[in-house]
């Protein structure tokens, strides 16, 4: 884990905002999952080992060659217009229709999600995210000192019946904006349904709601009919964010949002006072590798090695993992999260999972109120098959001796 700070002396200097950070244990738990001994279901990283080394190189050579000057110096804070012009024909593919005009280039979608707790929150004012919900959100939004409504997931996706509840309640605050992650949420894995679509689309219309769609994972669908964006439904409701972090490589930190022209003004003056603007070398890298029918070509490889990896995880949770244990089937994405009796808690159960070299992020991460206890969160598009299926089958071992342990003990007999 981190290492200990014992004593630190600025802390009467540090801003109020800053105390509302949230510690990520997925940060904590990335310190342990460079190690080579530990099989890591921990993070949420691509696997780079299944991309063409050559035909990046190639592209770079092209852009250092022809784009020396350009690359190699500050852009203009709304990105680079070429690859607004490209994006474009990415969110086509989720057929998601786009003016470049309504495109600001990010430093990934996480600076997308920073720039928009910092330009609607103020202190104090609700926003709604699921439950649970991208750690990395939390992270970006609660120093703006929100007050998060959650509503709970099914397999279904977010449980919109719930939201309009909510909205009815007479004391609730009009939420300044919905955070959702439609398609193979992270850390859930499940995907938001057509009908579940139609009545949140129907509620943000009746109660004038904002939604902030954040979808990294849409193009790393691997079998079964995609969901039309909310965005394409709603344009003038909806704050989108895309990212080449899943589909090209997180290395670059390219993401975008695509929103309301007044919204992409705001927000770019906002990440002009964040970082002036995002790498011009990894956008004209980005803009070249998107002209070439390879992008394509190597996320459905991608798309392949994750597939594969899914199916022997799960195969690997059906044979290793006790009865109590139930889990979600993802359609796409990198993750699988997994649901174990109540009374077992998968925090204080990852010391004895990392002593079995293994890790996973528990549930806990995924709520701002830390509840969520009895669940993990579980990657597969990383580790290496063989590795799966060791480690779960490790990870079965440690869940039946704590069920084991709570029965000896009596505590099922009250
Ligand atoms: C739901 C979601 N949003 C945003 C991000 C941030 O991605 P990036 O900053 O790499 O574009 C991630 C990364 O895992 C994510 O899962």
């Amino acid at each position: 884990m981190s290492p200990e700070i014992i004593f630190d002396p600025y802390t009467k200097l540090y801003s109020e905002a800053s105390t509302l950070v949230r510690s990520s244990d997925i940060r904590d738990l990335l310190s342990i999952t460079g190690r080579s001994d530990i099989i890591s279901f921990g993070g949420g990283l691509p696997y780079i080992g299944g991309l063409p080394p050559e035909e990046f190189s190639r592209v770079m050579n092209d852009v250092l060659r022809e784009g020396f000057t350009e690359a190699f110096q500050y852009g203009e804070t709304g990105g680079l217009e070429m690859l607004k012009s490209r994006l474009v024909e990415v969110m086509a593919e989720e057929g998601l229709s786009a003016e470049p005009e309504h495109i600001l280039i990010t430093t990934g979608s996480q600076q997308a999600l920073d720039l928009i707790g910092r330009l609607f929150i103020d202190p104090g004012d609700t926003i709604v995210m699921e439950a649970p919900t991208y750690v990395g959100a939390l992270a970006a939004f609660c120093p703006n000192g929100p007050r998060i409504t959650t509503i709970p997931l099914d397999d279904m996706g977010m449980r919109v019946e719930l939201l309009e509840e909510e909205l009815q309640r007479a004391d609730a605050s009009a939420p300044k904006f919905v955070y959702v992650v439609p398609n193979f949420q992270t850390p859930a894995g499940v995907t938001m349904q057509k009908s579940r679509r139609d009545k949140l689309i129907e509620l943000a219309e009746k109660h004038d709601l904002l939604i902030i769609e954040d979808n990294p994972y849409g193009l790393l669908r691997f079998e079964g009919k995609p969901e039309k964006t909310l965005a394409s439904r709603a344009p003038h409701r909806v704050v989108y964010l895309g990212t080449l972090s899943k589909t090209v490589s997180p290395g670059i930190r390219v993401g975008w949002v695509m929103a309301p022209a007044p919204v992409v003004e705001k927000l770019a003056v906002l990440k002009q006072s964040a970082d002036l603007c995002s790498s011009s070398l990894n956008q004209m890298f980005a803009e070249a590798y998107l002209s070439q029918d390879i992008w394509k070509k190597n996320l459905e490889n991608q798309k392949n090695i994750y597939r594969s990896r899914r199916d022997t995880m799960l195969k690997s949770l059906e044979k290793h993992f006790p009865k109590e244990a139930r889990w979600t089937h993802p359609q796409g994405g990198l993750f699988i999260w997994v649901t174990l009796p109540e009374y077992l808690d998968t925090s204080k159960m990852l010391p004895l999972a990392i002593e079995q070299k293994l890790a996973y992020v528990p549930g806990t991460a995924f709520y701002p109120d830390y509840s969520g206890a009895n669940h993990m969160r579980l990657n597969f598009s990383f580790p290496p098959e063989e590795q799966i299926v060791q480690g779960i089958k490790r990870l079965g071992k440690v869940i039946r001796k704590e069920i084991e342990l709570y029965h000896s003990l009596g505590l099922d007999h009250p």
